[in-house]
């Protein structure tokens, strides 16, 4: 039987080709909220992930964004897909996209896989064992001082109703750092933390397929990860803090 990362990879792979060869396509768009994007390539890429995964693994639990599964509470195993992160940038031939695979174990993340087919870059990780871009191994910055750092953040779909909307926040980090991005993928947000081009991340009203094999990646890479009050993450929770580990704490000091 293969090892869980490589059916990830193998997973990863053929998502990535779709979304590849359709990235100059005309897509069919759905809406699932007023800015809230699907097309036929998010549908595509997802089937052939579950059923790469399936093909090994029939048994273990799917959370996946664009179709509802049956959870079997007994089943230790959960695959958790994002088939085309960045579905926005996608739609609009904004080349930040990638397809997201974590397996969680009992709730843990063990592999993470994000694939972005466009630029080619290709994170992967498992949980103590390496963590590599590409080719190469990747590390979080050493930047220490939170006015010289670089961040990212995103904000939620229903930026109208939601008061937490991201706004505020924005406003205070934006006068203590050097710069704010805003990519639009959450899952590469995390891994360029992971391998150095950000210093840290933040977000709100997130999904478990956002952020699960981000983090196996950026843990594996010296990072760290919270809630806004230090807490310990977990993927089901709506408030994310990513950082190199050094400006953790002012990161959440401004944050408040
Ligand atoms: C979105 C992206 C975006 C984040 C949104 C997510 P999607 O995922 O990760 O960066 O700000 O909140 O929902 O819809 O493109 O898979
Ligand atoms: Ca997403
Ligand atoms: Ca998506």
């Amino acid at each position: 039987m293969k090892e869980y990362l490589d059916i990830a990879l193998e997973a990863g792979t053929k998502a990535g080709e779709i979304i590849r060869e359709n990235f100059h396509k005309k897509k069919l768009i759905d809406y699932k909220g007023r800015i809230n994007l699907v097309t036929n390539v998010d549908r595509e890429a997802e089937k052939v992930v579950i059923e790469t995964i399936q093909s090994y693994y029939p048994k273990h639990n799917i959370l996946t964004e664009e179709t509802e599964h049956k959870q079997n509470p007994d089943q230790e195993y959960c695959w958790v897909i994002d088939p085309v992160d960045g579905t926005t940038n996608y739609v609009h031939g904004f080349p930040f996209v990638c397809v997201s695979i974590a397996l969680q174990k009992n709730n843990e993340s063990i592999v993470g896989v994000v694939y972005n087919p466009i630029l080619n870059e290709l994170f992967f990780a498992e949980k103590g064992r390496c963590c590599v871009r590409n080719d190469e191994d990747i590390h979080v910055s050493n930047n220490p001082d939170f006015s010289k750092s670089l961040l990212a953040t995103g904000f939620p779909y229903d930026m109208l109703n939601d008061e937490r909307n991201n706004i505020q926040y924005f406003s205070k980090m934006i006068k203590k750092c050097r710069g704010i991005r805003r990519p639009g993928a959450a899952a590469i947000d995390i891994c360029y933390v992971a391998c150095g081009i950000f210093d840290g991340y933040w977000e709100l009203e997130l999904y478990p397929w956002d952020t699960a094999a981000g983090i196996v990646i950026l843990e594996e890479a010296g990072g760290k990860v919270s809630k806004f009050d230090g807490s310990e993450f977990s993927i089901f929770d709506k408030e994310i803090v990513v950082t190199n580990g050094h400006i953790h704490e002012e990161f959440l000091r401004v944050l408040r």
